[in-house]
């Protein structure tokens, strides 16, 4: 299996504030990454500088091989590495269907024509298969606007990964989402990606999603990573039980057994 990403010793530093520290990992191609920990616990930060909109103080970053350090975010996306952010990122007055195309032109970085919605043929039967794989070709003639929550959250990943990407890096995409909504969103979500061949890695803060669409944990506890570990050992694990899920929590598989 190939390695998709690789990062060693990974700095940064706010002033006196530490946001990573000492961040060591390797994703394997098809790896599914739940990305977990408290609020200020260093996850959107650790996306950031992956994704070429942080620098690090320190350390090294290689996807597919290629550093990605001092990348410029458009090159880090154009390399193959797309993410999504905890607000949505949509243009509230244009249609589902020209919000996408105009994602499509920053995906493909059509200079100044950035903003606009630049329709051919051949972009819009891509943009109009990927509306079907995230299930909202429904809405297409639908200003961003006027969706319901969970539809713009969907509208707002598939802008994110429409250009084809082999990582994609989620932040919070479950976020002002109903308890009751969110499990149908991910099926969604996690369902495009396969069929994508993505591998994909998301934060999230809710650990019934996290049991259900993740093999593997990485928890983050003051800019550290306390525990990479299969998902059912990660939830057991006393120092992810003690700084992030809480000993309350309850996991579907409290003795570490897994479905296997
Ligand atoms: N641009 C910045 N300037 C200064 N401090 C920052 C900056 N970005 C993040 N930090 C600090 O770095 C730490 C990690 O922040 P980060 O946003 O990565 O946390 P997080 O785990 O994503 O939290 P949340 O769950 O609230 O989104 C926090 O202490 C935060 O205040
Ligand atoms: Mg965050």
């Amino acid at each position: 299996m190939a390695t998709v990403l690789e990062v060693h010793d990974l700095e940064k530093h706010f002033g006196g504030v530490v946001a990573a520290h000492n961040i060591n990992v390797t994703v394997e191609e098809g790896e599914t990454i739940g990305i977990i920990g408290a609020n200020g616990a260093g996850k959107t930060t650790f996306v950031n500088m992956v994704t070429g909109y942080l620098a690090p103080s320190g350390g090294t970053i290689d996807f597919m091989g290629r550093s990605l350090l001092g990348l410029h975010p458009r090159d880090v996306t154009r390399l193959g590495v797309c993410r999504s952010f905890q607000v949505p990122q949509v243009f509230l007055s244009e249609t589902v269907f020209d919000n996408m195309l105009m994602a499509y032109g920053i995906a493909e970085d059509r200079g100044w024509r950035l903003f606009a919605p630049i329709h051919t043929d051949e972009r819009a039967d891509r943009v109009q298969a990927h509306l079907e794989r995230f299930q909202i070709a429904d809405y297409r003639d639908v200003t961003a606007e006027a969706l319901p929550q969970g539809v713009r959250k969907l509208l707002d990943i598939a802008m994110a990964t429409v250009g084809n990407p082999k990582l994609v890096m989620l932040d919070e995409p479950t976020s002002g989402i109903s308890a009751e909504e969110k499990f149908g969103l991910m099926d969604v979500i996690m369902q495009a990606m396969r069929e994508e061949d993505c591998t994909v890695m998301f934060i999230e803060h809710d650990m019934e999603i996290v049991e259900r669409f993740v093999d593997r944990v990485w928890a983050f506890y003051q800019g550290e990573i306390i525990c990479d570990a299969p998902t059912a050992d990660a939830m057991n694990d006393a120092g992810v039980r003690e700084f992030v899920i809480g000993q309350e929590y309850h996991p579907a598989h409290a003795d570490g057994e897994t479905d296997a």
